[in-house]
């Protein structure tokens, strides 16, 4: 969607697969995640959306039609909640469904189908910066048409905010992504995503067959990130980081922040692997090669380097390789890899090889050596500089 937002994938938080509905989920936590943000280093490594998802509304509207944030989650109302986390220097972002229901909670709380406008200009009024858009009760209304009502209701409210589908690629054709491009800025690729290996890695196998329809403002959702949930290997959640860094997936942080232990955020700040993640070029990688559980990623990057993803889906170490001519790269003599998780250099020839430990992942940064390097921006063209 070309609405200025998410030139590169959002960043941020959401609760939903660290609390789903429990009673954890208040503005006790969310205000906390804005603090953890600020004192933990993560806003400076660039979060910035404090989202929230289901079950924060009342089962009711009020008798104007309005939609009224739970009085025992949200005793101070959800402009509190944005006010608090604005003044942070962060942005907040709300959930709702393009149904008559969302999809949690008894009998699901009310959706946006036929109050778009209404809803959008609550949200507007409250400071709601990021909209994620639900599917659950849409009566058979066919989804680009419920999509587009509120995106074109978002757009008259005049407040920037950025727009996420989660259609979950079910229906179609066209299935979301093929018609998402001037709706939203980000759409889910996938049904939800769990605190486990073959959810995760599942994730990443159908989203990463999908390069062709992201760019700046619209964006593969492979769905949130579970980093820090417990249910993963360290080497795991290295590999689901890695993975959504080089498919330009959205970050949001999964994990309640207030638990997750330093390791977690180690992860999450990694530097070199968010920076790939936000590449400005914004081109989502591809699959160069798998074969037997062992899959070699490609991603150019916009001064000509590629982030290449050496992932091993099997449960035993493997040696992965690839070369620099085959990610595109060939004819100069030498070459610099970066692993972006060890910050090892190391230079090259040519050949790109890892021994990699069974659901492990190494990414490296690979550059060439002794040229100057190529930046390509948004649109095509290219300048040279060191
Ligand atoms: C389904 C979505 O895919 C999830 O991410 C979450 O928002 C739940 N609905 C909430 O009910």
């Amino acid at each position: 969607l070309e609405n200025g937002l998410a030139r590169t994938p959002p960043m941020g938080f959401n609760n939903w697969n660290a609390t789903q509905c429990g009673a954890d989920f208040n503005e006790a936590m969310v205000k906390s995640i804005a603090d953890i943000f600020v004192a933990r280093g993560l806003k400076a490594a660039g979060y910035q959306y404090v989202n929230i998802d289901d079950c924060w509304a009342e089962q009711k509207r009020d008798s104007g039609g309005n939609l009224v944030p739970n009085k025992t989650r949200f005793p101070n109302g959800i402009k509190a909640v944005a006010d608090y986390v604005h003044s942070k220097g962060l942005k907040f972002g709300l959930y709702t469904s393009a149904g008559t229901k969302t999809c949690n909670g008894t009998g699901g709380f009310p959706g946006g189908l036929d109050h778009e406008q209404q809803d959008a200009n609550l949200f507007a009024s409250w400071g709601v910066d990021y909209l994620k858009y639900d599917n659950c009760n849409n009566q058979g209304v066919d989804a680009q048409q419920r999509y587009t009502r509120m995106r074109d209701a978002l757009a008259r409210t005049g407040r920037p905010i950025v727009y996420s589908i989660c259609e979950w690629g079910r229906t179609g054709p066209p299935r979301v992504w093929e018609w998402g491009e001037p709706v939203g800025n980000l759409w889910r690729t996938t049904g939800d995503i769990s605190d486990n290996w073959s959810s995760m890695i599942g994730k990443a196998q159908a989203n990463r067959a999908l390069a062709q329809y992201a760019g700046p403002g619209h964006w593969n959702d492979p769905d949130m990130l579970e980093v820090g949930n417990g249910g993963m290997t360290a080497a795991e959640y290295r590999t689901h980081f890695s993975l959504w860094a080089v498919m330009a997936s959205p970050l949001l942080i999964g994990s309640d922040l207030r638990k997750v232990s330093d390791e977690t955020f180690s992860i999450l700040e990694n530097a070199d692997v968010i920076a790939v993640d936000q590449d400005r070029l914004g081109r989502q990688g591809t699959v160069l090669s798998s074969s037997g559980g062992k899959v070699v990623y490609s991603r150019t990057l916009a001064n000509g380097d590629r982030a290449v993803a050496l992932s091993n889906e099997t449960t035993s170490t493997a040696t992965i390789s690839t070369s620099a001519s085959a990610i595109g790269m060939g004819g100069s003599a030498s070459y610099t890899l970066k692993d972006l998780w060890s910050k090892a250099t190391r230079t090259t020839t040519g050949a790109i090889s890892a021994s990699v430990p069974g659901h492990a992942t190494v990414l490296y940064r690979v550059s060439r050596d002794g040229t100057s390097q190529r930046y390509e921006a948004e649109d095509g063209t290219f300048s040279t500089g060191t």
